[in-house]
């Protein structure tokens, strides 16, 4: 949430790389931006409301390009406004001590009114309404010659999540960073280092990162990089090597990020897969979970923590562990399972799920779950992440960059990783080999299951043309299909802004049947698991209201009863969410498309949530 671009070079201007890299890092927040550049004459800022591409014409405007040469430091920022409307004021870089210090910051300053009133006492005038600017004039305060040292000294006094940068005209090539509860990586270039939250912005210059800890803080100069702690004692990282490269962050000619996520799963998801099946043995080998089987026989409960599009992952994975191994399972909203004074203990296994790895409020539910003695995982897709490191064991989806706001490719390498972890813990109970067997040989054949929906895209492009312009629908499913329900709800809402509610078939006509009419549409889930018949009933009733319905059906099994049908290869119930999901993802994309949507980047949202 929000994005932080820090670049320093001996040679090189920074402006373009700031700019580039501000783009790269859109995905996170993109309701305004801004640059603080530094040269011998001092720090100059631009801002401005909107897109980077906004900001981009301002410095265009602004600043000629003969002049950009002599701008070698500088720290950049897109917003998701947390505290205060977006407006100039309120966009980074902050600016403190009459100008010559600016600052930018991920996360959430939770005491800043407190600091800012103090501040205000002793005569600070603020201009914005952000706890960002809070912390600018808090570094200003204590700054008697050390950089390092007056950033140290703010942050001790500060309560919440930050990722910082920032540089001042006092110290002249220096840039000051720092870490907690929001990531900062920096890269190690052959004549430039650049900072960023997130490698994306990154690998176009070099893959040897350093990941900042929490309650690091570090020295950023042409020369390289000193990393402390906050009480200023220096601290040891490791440069380690990003695995990916910039293409895989390009949208390598489609039109949308979102669509070619889609078309990746794939792929995706045999990297998931890749080297974590054991056929002879009919089950999955997932040694980043470090559990012996003895540790996994004596789990009593799973709980699974989770935000949007992960949320509905796990529960997926609650049908999956209960069919598969016997175990209760619980999928819980992490923000809730945090404040709910969770009963977990020693014989419950908790797996968070998050693509980022980043969420606040699963991050949350982690360190709560580590306090109460819980064996912990995570399943998350960026590697290196806080969740992931925090929990200290898990299975890395491996599933790419995710950069479509709208989650899509790491939804089905999560249910993959799940059905694996649902595989290996089954056969430490009740599942025979031949039964692990068989699910081996499904997984195996996944990605091509997968490649048969995407074959399908035209055909749902022109179902989703009859129905684009709905104001409402619905999406229904039963047992391990109505996570795909919310999911698909949630995909239309997000991409398309069609107000759309996910349920459970049989609930349907608890209520929400009162709202159904010929402007209904519902989309009903009916591949081969389990109670399809009853939800083929279901059908029936939204029929005999009117309401078109659009099935997501298995081959030669396409219902009469429905209006349209959008066709899913037959496969078994554990992977029936899988290739429903895909179906569904293409009809958002498509219903977005035809309405003209921000695919990419809907409104109000950010890829990933890293406040509370
Ligand atoms: O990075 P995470 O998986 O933890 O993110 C959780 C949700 O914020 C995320 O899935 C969100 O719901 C997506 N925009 C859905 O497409």
């Amino acid at each position: 949430m929000c994005g932080i671009v820090g670049f320093s070079s001996r040679s090189t201007s920074a402006v373009r790389p700031l700019v580039s890299g501000l783009s790269r890092l859109e995905y996170r927040g993109y309701d305004s931006a801004g640059v603080a550049l530094e040269s011998t004459a001092g720090v100059r800022v631009f801002k401005q409301t909107g897109k980077v591409a906004e900001l981009d014409k301002l410095l265009k405007r602004e600043l000629p390009e003969e002049e950009r040469a002599k701008y070698t430091l500088g720290i950049a920022h897109t917003r998701w406004a947390t505290h205060g409307l977006p407006t100039v004021a309120n966009a980074h870089p902050h600016l403190a001590d009459g100008g010559r210090l600016a600052l930018v910051h991920n996360g959430i300053i939770e005491n800043y009114a407190a600091l800012r009133d103090g501040l205000e006492r002793r005569g600070v005038e603020f201009v914005s309404q952000t706890d960002t600017e809070v912390l600018a004039h808090l570094v200003a305060a204590f700054d008697r010659g050390d950089f390092l040292a007056a950033v140290c000294e703010a942050l001790k006094r500060v309560e919440g999540t930050y990722g910082i940068a920032a540089i001042s005209a006092r110290h002249p090539g220096e840039m000051v960073v720092a870490r907690k509860g929001s990531p900062l990586v920096i890269g190690i270039g052959e004549k430039d280092t650049v900072v960023a939250s997130d490698v994306s912005a990154i690998v176009a210059y070099t893959r040897q990162v350093i990941y900042l800890k929490d309650g690091d803080v570090a020295m950023v100069t042409p020369d390289g990089v000193d990393i402390h702690s906050l009480d200023n004692s220096p601290v040891s990282r490791e440069v380690q090597e990003v695995d990916w490269d910039i293409g895989a962050i390009e949208k390598g000619g489609y039109d949308h990020f979102m669509l070619k996520e889609i078309f990746e799963q794939p792929d995706a998801l045999a990297n998931t897969i890749r080297g974590r099946l054991d056929p002879g043995g009919g089950t999955a080998i997932l040694s980043g979970l470090n559990l012996s089987p003895r540790e996994l026989a004596a789990v009593r409960r799973l709980v699974i923590v989770g935000c949007g599009t992960s949320l509905h992952a796990g529960m997926v994975g609650k049908c999956l562990f209960e069919s598969l191994a016997d175990v209760p399972a619980s999928p819980e909203q992490a923000a809730e399972f945090r404040y709910s004074n969770p009963i977990v203990g020693p014989d419950d296994w908790v797996i968070a799920l998050s693509q980022s790895g980043e969420t606040a409020d699963t991050l949350a539910a982690v360190r709560e779950s580590i306090r109460k003695g819980a064996l912990v995982s995570a399943l998350c897709n960026v590697v290196g992440s806080t969740i992931a490191r925090e929990a200290g064991r898990g299975v890395y989806l491996h599933a790419g960059p995710e950069i479509s706001v709208a989650s899509t490719k790491a939804f089905t390498a999560q249910v993959t990783a799940l059905l694996m972890t649902a595989l290996k813990l089954g056969r430490t109970r009740r599942l025979s080999r031949e039964a692990g067997d068989r699910l081996v040989r499904e997984i195996t054949g996944l990605p091509d299951l997968v490649r048969r929906v995407l074959a399908q895209s035209e055909a749902i492009a022109r179902i989703a043309e009859k129905y684009a312009s709905a104001s409402d629908m619905f999406f229904i499913g039963r047992g391990i299909l109505y996570p795909v329900a919310l999911e698909g709800a949630l995909k239309v809402k997000e991409v398309a802004y069609v107000h759309a509610e996910g349920y459970q078939a049989a609930e349907l006509k608890h209520g929400p049947i009162a709202l159904l009419s010929e402007k209904t549409p519902v989309v009903a889930l009916l591949a081969d698991i389990p109670g399809k018949e009853k939800t083929l009933g279901n059908v029936q009733e939204c029929r005999a209201r009117n309401a078109p319905v659009i099935a997501v059906a298995t081959e030669g099994d396409e219902t009469a009863a429905a209006t349209d049908a959008m066709v899913v290869p037959k496969t078994c119930p554990e992977l029936a969410p899988i290739v429903s999901a895909v179906a569904l993802q293409l009809f958002a994309y498509h219903v977005a498309r035809l309405r003209g949507c921000e695919i990419d980047q809907p409104r109000n949202l950010a890829k990933s949530v890293t406040v509370e």
